[in-house]
């Protein structure tokens, strides 16, 4: 029985494990397509990058936070997915300069979650 529970208690910290790792990972992707998308100065390699970073984002989203931080949590997904919204509305557009603001927010909503959550 001791060696049951010990098991259990094991298999319980490997799976939060992977829970976050899957956390990490999606939001390395993102922080690599936004730079990329910073560095981009053609339209259809924004596009690229936007896409990769709208595949990562969905996974992240998806991904259980601390319980009393996900609420936040979705709060900050969910505004990040209004931003990309607009910015992909702008791209569309050929609006540079909103597109350009967009991308700006986008950067204050990592540093305000990040800040919120504790991400170093
Ligand atoms: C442009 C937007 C964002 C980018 C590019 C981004 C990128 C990253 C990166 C690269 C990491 C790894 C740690 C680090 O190097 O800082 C990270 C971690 C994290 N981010 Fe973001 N992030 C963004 C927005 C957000 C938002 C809006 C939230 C919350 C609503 C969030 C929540 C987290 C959390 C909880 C972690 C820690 C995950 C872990 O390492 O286990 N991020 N992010």
């Amino acid at each position: 029985m001791k060696y049951l529970l010990t098991a259990i208690a094991i298999a319980a910290a490997l799976s939060a494990c992977s829970r976050s790792s899957e956390l990490h990972e999606s939001m390395e992707t993102m922080g690599g397509s936004f730079k990329a998308m910073r560095n981009a100065n053609q339209g259809s390699d924004i596009q690229t990058h936007l896409a990769e970073f709208k595949a990562a984002l969905s996974i992240a989203k998806a991904q259980p936070v601390r319980a009393e931080d996900q609420a936040e949590f979705d709060e900050g997904m969910q505004k990040l997915e209004t931003e990309l919204a607009a910015l992909e509305s702008a791209l569309a557009e050929g609006d540079a300069e909103a597109a350009a603001q967009h991308m700006k927010a986008l950067g204050g909503l990592r540093k305000e979650y990040h800040d919120a959550l504790g991400v170093k």
